[in-house]
């Protein structure tokens, strides 16, 4: 076992979520670091019904029995003036904040032909205007301080479909643009942004995880990446990272070699003919300075 070498004294994190499952795994494992937690939690049920202290205040306490720093709040992400007041705890109750963990999550699984438009606006409100609303409340005291770690959560789901989650996986897809977007507007000035996919058995999850999964997919088989993200050390930014039951991977968008029509062959029939070459991913590279470095290969 390597030492901890990894610490976060003197430094504030924030997680939203962090009442149950994989954020109060990061939460503990933060504050065990030496991290003052701001422990966001709404304390609702999985659909995002009704809400209470109770999970927050655990959590809180728990960190603070084990001799760490911590301070509840119990705002929805999903309600601008609530975001802000997350990352207004962090200030009035640590003087800052250096770390804001993405986290709090909620589910309304349907066929998208069975899915009301009002379930698919709850579920982008939670996961993705949340994550926006409490990382813009942060961004200004992250710019003026010239140092940050931000991390997104996206999801399988997002990266690569899931039947029953359209609304899940378009919020969670959105969430890695977000990241990427911030991660080059927050370079210069020291904020780096991320996204992890988690998977854990979690209240969330345990529906659709095989039977006995639980003791492998543990969340805090997922904390090791979140923590090194989320530390001073962390070296990447703008990217996607999956992590479950000690396997680390990197998700990543790329585009194929592909080919050129020239202005003669602008048909479809000589799209059809290329499809195979357009399609085959051999090579496939990212574009990790974003979008302006993927169009530019268009004007060659
Ligand atoms: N468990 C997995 O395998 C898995 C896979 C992919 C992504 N995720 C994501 O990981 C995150 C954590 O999920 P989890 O599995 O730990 O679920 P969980 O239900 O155990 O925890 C989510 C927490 O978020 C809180 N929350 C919900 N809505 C909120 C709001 N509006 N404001 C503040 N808090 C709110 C809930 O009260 C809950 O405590 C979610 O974003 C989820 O989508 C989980």
């Amino acid at each position: 076992m390597t030492q901890p070498t990894i610490r976060f004294d003197g430094q504030v994190a924030v997680v939203t979520g962090a009442g149950n499952g994989l954020g109060r795994a990061y939460a503990l494992a933060l504050a065990a670091r030496g991290a003052k937690v701001v422990v966001n939690d709404l304390g609702g049920s999985v659909a995002g019904a009704g809400g209470s202290s109770t999970a927050a205040d655990a959590v809180v306490a728990e960190i603070k029995a084990a001799g760490g720093e911590a301070v509840a709040n119990y705002a929805s992400v999903s309600d601008k003036a609530g975001a802000k007041s997350i990352i207004d705890t962090a200030v009035s109750t640590f003087g800052t904040v250096d770390i804001v963990i993405n986290n709090a999550g909620i589910l309304r699984d349907k066929s998208f032909a069975k899915m009301e438009l009002a379930d698919f606006e709850l579920v982008v409100g939670v996961h993705l205007l949340g994550a926006a609303y409490v990382t813009h409340a942060a961004w200004p005291l992250l710019r003026e301080k010239g140092y940050g770690r931000v991390l997104m959560t996206t999801s399988s789901a997002g990266l690569y479909g899931n039947f029953g989650q359209a609304n899940y996986a378009a919020a969670k897809l959105g969430l890695v643009g977000l990241a990427k977007s911030l991660a080059l507007e927050g370079g210069k000035a020291g904020i780096k942004v991320n996204a992890i996919a988690p998977v854990a058995v979690t209240r969330l999850s345990e529906g659709v995880m095989p039977p006995g999964a639980a003791e492998k997919l543990s969340p805090e088989a997922v904390t090791p990446a979140v923590l090194y993200l989320a530390s001073k050390e962390c070296a990447v930014t703008g990217q996607v990272i999956v992590a479950g039951a000690g396997h680390f991977y990197r998700s990543e968008t790329v585009e194929s070699v592909g080919t050129v029509l020239g202005a003669d062959a602008l048909t479809p029939e000589a799209f059809a003919d290329a499809l195979p070459k357009v399609t085959d991913l051999t090579g496939a590279t990212p574009f990790p300075g974003g979008a302006m470095e993927a169009v530019a290969r268009v004007f060659g």
